[in-house]
C-alpha cells in the first residue's frame, strides 16, 4: 500500500519537473532577447524596428543617450554619414541585408561583424570632437574597398 503511494508521488513529481523544464525551454525559445541572441529576417530589414529608421535616435530611461542604427548592404551603409553631439553615450545597433559585412572604427574598440539575420550591438561614449571613418573589414565583393560611412562628433 505505502509503496504504491510513494511510487505515485515520485512519478507525479517527475512529471511536474519535466513539465516545468519544457515550459521554461519553450518560453526562452520564444523570447530570443533573453538568451542574448536576436534573429531577424534579412529580407525584411526595411520593415523591422529599429532598422526601418536608420540613423541617430535620442532615447530616454536607458543607460545611454542615443541609439545609432545602421543597415549594411553591398556596398554601403545607411546612413552614409551621421553627426553625434560630443559627450554622448551611444548604442550602435547594426545588421546586414545581404551578405557578411564588417563595421569597424579604426583606432577604436569598435569592430563588429554584421551577419544577415543577426543584430550586432556596441556601446561607446564619444568624448572627442572628431570624425570617425566606418569601414567594412569583411570582404563582401567587388565594391568592398569603397564601402564606408562616417561618424562626425560635433
Ligand atoms: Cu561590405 Cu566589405
Amino acid at each position: 500500500k505505502y509503496e504504491k503511494i510513494w511510487l505515485t508521488t515520485g512519478i507525479s513529481s517527475l512529471v511536474l519537473f519535466l513539465a516545468i523544464l519544457i515550459i521554461t525551454a519553450l518560453h526562452n525559445g520564444h523570447t530570443p532577447a533573453a538568451s542574448g541572441r536576436e534573429y531577424i529576417n534579412p529580407d525584411r530589414v526595411d520593415e523591422i524596428e529599429p532598422f526601418n529608421k536608420p540613423g541617430l535616435h535620442k532615447v530616454s530611461g536607458k543607460d545611454y543617450d542615443y541609439e545609432l542604427v545602421f543597415v549594411a548592404s553591398a556596398f554601403s551603409y545607411q546612413p552614409a554619414k551621421v553627426e553625434i553631439p560630443k559627450g554622448s553615450k551611444v548604442k550602435i545597433i547594426a545588421t546586414s541585408k545581404d551578405t557578411l559585412h564588417g563595421f569597424s572604427l579604426p583606432g577604436t574598440n569598435v569592430n563588429m561583424m554584421l551577419e544577415p539575420g543577426h543584430i550586432s550591438q556596441y556601446e561607446k561614449k564619444f568624448d572627442e570632437k572628431r570624425e570617425y571613418l566606418i569601414l567594412c573589414n569583411e570582404y563582401c565583393g567587388i565594391g568592398h574597398a569603397d564601402m564606408k560611412s562616417m561618424i562626425k562628433v560635433v
